[in-house]
């Protein structure tokens, strides 16, 4: 047999000693055996990743077999929407500093988080309704709609409403992280400040503002990037930012559509555990635009 041990086709064959595999070969680089100085003494990879934690975070309330796969999809969420927060935090500060190059790397990073979590909708669809029903006494009044990580998301990428901020009232710590999103400027705001520093005609009125009240699409917002964009070569790296705006836009769409489209697929039109008209109010919340001029404009091209 030969070709590559790792290449399609090829055949394991087990290791000739096993015994041999039990120590570093002579030739492997040093560090892997020996932790670098700093490091806690023995630690393993349960350590490391806090598993004991992590794995025993998932308390089902119900006898039924399908909750595991409810709270293992919202948890994985939550991490993933961590994630996003970190990396768009980063970006807009990012931005503000003018270093546009690791933006970029942080904003495509979030477009592909964002795919990710629209194809985890796919295991969650292999709940049925009445695996759910089994499941829903147990929530209570308990929702995604009180997702405070996705309402930060959602304040940083510009969807901006005072009202989901009063859903955190009842705990001050969250509600403080929820308040102080929705008072900072999102990544568009941002955007448009840069814009405005690159010389490019941006309204004053949309480069101090109060930014907790939402985002008012304009003509001349819409100028300022047609100007981009009609001159890709002189202004490349904010033509790369709007494009980047636009991947994100694309994937926070279809996160919301397939979530709509599993819902239906579960509780059809009943009411949300949040309290909402459920499938109803998923509807409207597409209708939701983030970065108006980024797509107005295109038909102007
Ligand atoms: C079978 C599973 C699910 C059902 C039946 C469901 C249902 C709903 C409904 C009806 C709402 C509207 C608010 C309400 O009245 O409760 C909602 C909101 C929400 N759900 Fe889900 N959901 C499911 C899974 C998920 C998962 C896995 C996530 C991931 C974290 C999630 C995140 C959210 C978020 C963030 C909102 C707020 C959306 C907004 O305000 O725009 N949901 N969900």
């Amino acid at each position: 047999m030969s070709g590559c041990p790792f290449g399609h086709g090829a055949e394991p064959s087990p290791p000739a000693d096993p015994a041999a595999h039990a120590e570093p070969a002579a030739g492997d680089p040093p560090g892997v055996m020996e932790p670098l100085p700093g490091a806690p003494p023995g630690m393993t990879y349960t350590d490391y990743l806090q598993l004991d934690a992590l794995l025993t975070a998932q308390a089902p309330l119900s006898p039924d077999h399908n909750e595991m796969l409810f709270i293992i999809q919202h948890q994985t969420s939550e991490l993933w929407m961590k994630l996003m927060l970190h990396e768009l935090t980063a970006a807009i500060d990012n931005l503000r500093r003018d270093r546009l190059p690791p933006a970029f790397k942080m904003l495509a990073r979030i477009s592909k988080i964002m795919e990710q979590m629209v194809h985890a909708w796919d295991v969650l669809a292999t709940m049925t309704p009445p695996e759910y029903s089994a499941v829903r006494p147990h929530l209570a009044q308990s929702s995604g709609f009180q997702s405070w990580q996705y309402r930060c998301i959602e304040f940083a990428m510009g969807n901006k409403n005072a009202g989901m901020v009063r859903v955190h009232a009842h705990r001050p710590d969250l509600l403080a992280i929820v308040s102080d999103a929705h008072r900072s400027p999102s990544l568009y705001d941002e955007s448009l400040r840069l814009l405005a520093r690159r010389g490019i005609a941006v309204p004053a009125a949309c480069c101090e503002r109060d930014w907790r009240e939402p985002y008012r699409a304009s003509p001349e917002v819409e100028a300022a990037w047609l100007e981009v964009y009609r001159d890709p070569e002189a202004h490349w790296d904010l033509y790369q930012l709007g494009e980047e705006l636009a991947d994100l836009e694309d994937a926070f769409r279809l996160w919301r559509f397939r979530h709509l489209t599993t819902v239906e697929r579960v509780i059809g039109f009943k009411r949300g555990t949040g309290g909402t008209a459920g499938v109803g109010y998923l509807r409207r919340m597409l209708d939701t635009v983030l970065f108006p001029e980024i797509w107005s404009l295109r038909t102007r091209l």
